[in-house]
């Protein structure tokens, strides 16, 4: 066989009943989409060559989580000179965000997102500071329109996007189109600012301009050795709590249900893209631990990839939302609740789309579990 069939990974895997961080080497064989894996410590076979057809070629990258068999495994790096030369040489990340006037949109510039082939591996909705405005866009602080643009950025939360994909940095800028709204309008119509920017100042979403200005502004949003950054949006009050769960947000849904849950009339009011360990999400889901039977199952699923939390705000938001999630099972769904986001995109009773908080007295405690203890 020649090494063109073949990509080669080196992936790791938190066990977490030894506690332990172990490495493997993954090999993925593009012909027949089978998965190898070996580990690097113990020098053995850990998975013989299985076909697994949940894995797919465009996820398999540096930096990103892939599931194996229930197993959350991070490819660290690659593992050979022609995955590396294939693969990683035209990925890249940058931050997008998606600016005040655009927030009510943000479905669709998700949307826009994943259908121009990019991964959303990070995001926050954020509101910012005018000290933390006047930072991120330091560059511009002699500028005429700063304090307009100042104004602009804290008049309202934003959402902040970790995005990877080839040549992101300028594809994403390239599909944002020219800074001013309405020349993008004439220049390039089907642009992100064309369609959902107002004017100059007011343009619907912000690119890096360059790779080094992606890595600083990624760390101002998401730093990676323990600072803060800027903080969530939460309210905790008349709210309730809905997980985009991992197979939705892989399989590209997030934007249209973000869509249809504003569409709906709820408020969005803190979103935020978790990557959850399997003891947050047994405790998470404790409450059905013992009452439901397929608990197992329920947090092999939430545990499986990115999901991305939310926290619905309407009067009786509880209540109203679960309705509007519809039936658990998405088959029953269909039959009875044909308009409910789990009839839309569930597909099994496990992987029904969405999560909604049950019970009104648990909503708050679901929304501070996202949003006070995983984001700290
Ligand atoms: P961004 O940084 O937000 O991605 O936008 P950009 O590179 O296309 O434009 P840049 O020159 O960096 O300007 C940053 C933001 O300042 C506001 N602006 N207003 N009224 C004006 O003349 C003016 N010029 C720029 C815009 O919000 C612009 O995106
Ligand atoms: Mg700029």
């Amino acid at each position: 066989m020649s090494e063109e069939d073949r990509y080669v990974f080196t992936a790791e895997w938190y066990d977490p009943n030894a506690a332990l961080q172990r490495r493997y080497q993954l090999i993925y064989y593009t012909k027949d989409g089978s998965v190898e894996m070996y580990d690097l410590k113990n020098h053995r076979v850990f998975l013989k060559r299985t076909k697994y057809e949940e894995l797919h070629k465009e996820d398999l990258y540096v930096g990103n989580k892939i599931n194996v068999f229930s197993r959350l495994l991070h490819l660290v790096d690659y593992g050979d000179q022609y995955t590396a030369r294939k693969i990683g040489s035209k990925k890249e990340k940058t931050l997008a965000m998606i600016k005040p006037d655009a927030v009510m949109k943000m479905g669709s510039i998700i949307e826009a997102i994943f259908d121009t082939g990019f991964i959303i591996t990070k995001a926050k909705m954020v509101q910012l500071s005018r000290k933390e405005a006047m930072d991120f866009y330091s560059e511009h602080q002699s500028k005429s329109f700063f304090t307009d643009l100042i104004n602009f950025m804290t008049s309202g939360p934003i959402i902040a996007l970790e995005v990877i994909g080839d040549d992101a940095v300028s594809s994403w800028r390239k599909l944002l189109g020219p800074t001013n709204s309405c020349l993008a309008r004439s220049e390039s119509p089907g642009s992100i600012r064309a369609r959902f920017g107002t004017d100059g100042t007011k343009n619907a979403a912000h690119g890096s301009d360059s790779i080094a200005s992606a890595a600083r502004e990624l760390e101002f949003f998401f730093p990676s050795s323990g600072g803060r950054g800027p903080k969530n949006t939460a309210r905790f009050t008349d709210c309730t709590c809905c997980i985009i769960k991992p197979h939705a947000v892989s399989e590209g849904l997030t934007g249209k249900i973000l869509n249809e849950i504003l569409s709906a009339g709820f408020d969005i009011s803190a979103m935020q893209m978790f990557t959850m360990e399997k003891a947050n999400a047994e405790e998470f889901f404790e409450i059905y631990k013992g009452v439901v039977a397929d608990y197992n199952e329920m947090v092999a699923e939430l545990c499986s990839g990115p999901c991305v939390a939310l926290e619905v705000c309407q009067t009786d938001a509880p209540q109203r939302f679960r309705e509007f999630c519809g039936p658990a099972d998405p088959e029953i769904a269909r039959h009875l609740r044909p308009k409910t986001l789990r009839a839309k995109f569930g597909k099994t009773k496990m992987k029904n789309a969405v999560h909604c908080t049950d019970l009104p007295e648990d909503a708050a405690l679901e929304v501070q579990y996202f949003f006070k203890i995983l984001d700290s």
